[in-house]
């Protein structure tokens, strides 16, 4: 068994949990941007297709105190590293230190370096690594006096999806745009509406939801290459994930005042396979309506970051108060950093989480509608009082 790493931004560490527990992992540590868990090679495969907040899956190849450059080296070298590189494998490392008494990262990476080729060397017999075939980036972190050493099995950041070539204006990363879905109580029966959609990207992770399409079903994994996980189970992971898609209706909208990124963001939606699943239209905010009951609104509205911006965004809110409260029953939910965000928006919020957009702190807030089955249970009770009396 491997310990493997799920990287997250900060804020989205229940949510990768709550993923990887319906995955069927159940010894789960959660930290800070963090989830490790226990797996089988096999699920290296399995969670980088599967999982949606995600940011990388680590094998977490050992954590060790190292105080000095020497307990680095040995540390290191003691790891098994030739279990994982090939003979040509060619293993960048890269580093990172917190609180620890060994400062120049510079030299820790490559005394890591060192110490994998001694490493290497023992089992490999040879003297000199060309390091021309497969990519097995390594990471040293030190933190305080523990040395952790980790390979990346995701090459490419997990939010690129393949489906977003182009991202327009301020666009969400589609991990976290698969995290505000997760986070909003919206099921797939539900109506989801993102009134200030852009590129699209949070429509398009709720239908890749609602569709329980695997997220990393249409690119390309670095470790594909890898001989410790053969090619033939990347295949396998991927029909079965194929063979998950549910063929649902679903009501899914997602709309903008800017006709060139609703265009993008239907093409966008074309190429991530959920094209038929989501309803685009160009329109204000101020124009939004909808006939159903018990949806969720989620956006992510502009934040008016840039001098002029800001009174933008603020009618903006104003008039997004407008709209959700014509919205009868419907939860809505908005991330922005704009500290006066409830004051604009005419009403406090029943929740506010703090989620990392990137490097800006931002605040999640959710204004929570009746669910559609409590209504349904409640209206049913009055209906049997009635019958009663
Ligand atoms: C921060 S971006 C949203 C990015 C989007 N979540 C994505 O992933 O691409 C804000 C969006 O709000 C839109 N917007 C600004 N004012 C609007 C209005 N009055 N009505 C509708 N959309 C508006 C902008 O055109 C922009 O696409």
């Amino acid at each position: 068994m491997l310990k493997l790493i799920a990287t997250c931004a900060a804020g989205l560490e229940a949510v990768l949990a709550r993923e990887l527990e319906s995955l069927g992992y159940k010894d789960l540590q959660v930290e800070n941007g963090r989830v490790v868990f226990t797996a089988g090679l096999r699920d290296i495969a399995k969670a980088n297709i599967w999982l949606r907040t995600a940011g990388r899956v680590l094998v977490l190849m050992g954590a060790f105190p190292a105080l000095t450059f020497d307990e680095l080296f040995e540390g290191t070298k003691a790891l098994a590293w030739a279990d994982w590189l090939p003979p040509d494998a060619e293993f960048p490392v890269s580093g990172r230190a917190r609180n620890s008494k060994l400062m120049s990262v510079p030299d820790c990476q490559a005394i890591v370096k060192k110490a994998i080729v001694e490493s290497l060397k023992g089992r490999y017999r040879r003297r000199w690594f060309e390091e021309t075939g497969a990519r097995f980036p390594i990471d040293v972190s030190l933190n305080g006096d523990i040395a952790t050493l980790t390979i990346d099995t995701s090459g490419t950041g997990l939010h690129k999806r393949g489906y977003r070539p182009e991202a327009g204006t301020a666009p969400l990363r589609e991990t976290l745009a698969a995290g505000l879905v997760l986070l909003s109580y919206w099921q797939p029966d539900r109506v989801l509406l993102d009134p200030c959609c852009g590129a699209g990207t949070i429509p398009i992770e709720a239908a890749l939801i609602g569709l329980n399409k695997a997220p990393g079903l249409e690119r390309d994994f670095a470790p594909a290459a890898w001989p410790v996980v053969p090619k033939k189970v990347w295949e396998e992971e991927r029909e079965e994930a194929k063979a998950c898609i549910r063929h649902e209706e679903l009501r899914i909208y997602g709309s903008d005042i800017d006709g060139e990124a609703v265009r993008l963001a239907r093409r966008n939606a074309e190429k991530a396979g959920v094209g038929g699943a989501v309803h685009w239209q160009t329109l204000p905010l101020s124009q939004v309506r909808s006939r159903y009951q018990y949806g969720c609104l989620i956006c992510n509205p502009p934040y008016g970051e840039r001098i002029g911006d800001r009174e933008a965004s603020e009618s903006l809110y104003i008039e997004l108060g407008k709209v959700a409260r014509q919205l009868e029953n419907w939860s809505i939910y908005v991330l922005t950093n704009h500290p006066g965000f409830e004051r604009f928006f005419g009403r406090r919020a029943d929740r506010r989480r703090k989620l990392y957009n990137g490097r800006l702190e931002t605040t999640y807030y959710q204004f929570f509608g009746p669910r559609p089955g409590a209504a349904h249970t409640l209206a049913q009770a009055h209906a049997h009082a009635h019958k009663k009396e």
